[in-house]
């Protein structure tokens, strides 16, 4: 039998009811594949301060590193929220990122046709979406020294460095190719490289690279431009690759337009390790409350099966398992529409399971 061990984050706010969650169903695909995963958790985030002062301490990455991959909630919340930047949750995320190198962040926006009604947009905008975005994830203004807030002649000045070597873009960029031709071969690189060099270089990487994917379709975009087509135009787009922080951005946006955040899984994948986790945050507003949605993660760990596992038809049989749930009208609170029944984290992960065990049969 094949062994899978996972690294589980639970993390703060509903980071621990969407995992909880999304075990049992991989207890079903365990079930149902006979495969076996060995979970160990470990800290990280907020709770993770409060017991051990850090936000990521070096047990838990040790733990990933000696694990097949990593399933993470979310991390996050008020209680931590006036702690200096360095010393935050958040901190965690962008070190485990950092330190396991996973320099590709692949953020799928599909529209759930039953859900159509939830993006902001005209239905007949939005029908048919179905990209994936590419954020790297190491690099840029995230992690570009300097930075700081310095003092200058008695003012003070914030301090943040765009910076991108040649090679951090070609292996995201070679990833993104590689990933459109699986998919429907059209690529679009963002940039801002009307202004900035950082950006120039990005453009010209890219351009190298496509030299090798003579069949991938190219197009440039600047970010500005990419943040208003995506709202006149989401269902044209299939790969989007571009940097960190347009990447954080542009995929908040991917997201909001075809329909709830709450949906959208993410694989941050280097060439040693990988991490899933939904896009969303902790919500920590709605946690314990047993209403928190936990398809997101549901989703994230289907891309854990795809990715790390190379179990593809376990990884569809769970999507389409979310689809099914969905088109019999289940919904979670943060999708709820009029008709629909209205149901919290637990129901939904009852009814996904036994849409998984019908569809497999
Ligand atoms: C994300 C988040 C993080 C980011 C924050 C929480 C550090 O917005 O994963 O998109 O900016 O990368
Ligand atoms: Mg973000």
């Amino acid at each position: 039998m094949q062994r899978f061990k996972i690294a589980v984050l639970k993390g703060d706010g509903i980071g621990p009811e969407i995992v909880e969650a999304t075990l049992r169903v991989l207890k079903k695909v365990e079930e149902l594949y006979g495969v076996s995963f060995e979970y160990e958790e470990g800290l990280i985030g907020g709770r993770a301060i409060d017991e051990t002062g850090t936000p990521l301490p070096d047990e838990t990455l040790e733990l990933c590193k000696n694990s097949d991959a990593v399933l993470l909630g979310a991390v996050g919340g008020p209680k931590w929220d006036d702690l200096p930047t360095d010393k935050r949750p958040e901190k965690g995320l962008l070190k485990i990122r950092k330190e396991l190198d996973l320099y590709a962040n692949l953020r799928p926006a599909k529209v759930w046709e039953p859900l159509i009604d939830a993006s902001p947009l005209k239905p007949e905008v939005v029908s048919g979406t179905d990209m994936l975005v590419v954020r790297e994830l190491t690099g840029d203004v995230y992690y570009g020294e300097p930075r700081g807030i310095f003092e200058e002649n008695g003012k003070r000045v914030g301090v943040n460095t765009m910076r991108y070597t040649e090679d951090e873009i070609r292996r995201v960029v070679v990833k993104s190719f590689e990933i459109a031709r699986k998919r429907r071969r059209r690529l679009t690189s963002v940039d801002k490289s009307n202004v900035l060099e950082v950006s120039g270089l990005w453009k010209e990487v890219v351009e190298e690279v496509s030299k090798s994917y003579p069949d991938v379709e190219l197009e440039h975009l600047y970010v500005d431009n990419c943040a208003m087509q995506l709202v006149r135009r989401p269902n044209s787009f299939d790969v989007i690759v571009t940097g960190n922080i347009f990447g954080d951005i542009l995929s908040d946006e991917a997201g909001v337009v075809v329909g709830s955040l709450g949906m959208l899984p993410s694989a941050s994948v280097g060439d040693r390790y990988a991490l899933y986790e939904p896009v969303h945050g902790s919500a920590p507003d709605i946690a314990g409350q047993g209403i928190a949605n936990p398809i997101a993660t549901v989703l994230s760990a289907a891309m854990m099966l795809r990715y790390s596992f190379g179990m593809d038809s376990a990884s569809d049989l769970v999507e389409k398992a979310v689809e099914e749930t969905l088109n019999q009208g289940y919904r979670t609170p943060d999708i709820y529409s009029e008709g629909c029944k209205k149901v919290g984290t637990e129901e939904m992960t009852d009814r996904i399971i036994e849409n998984m065990e019908r569809l497999k049969a």
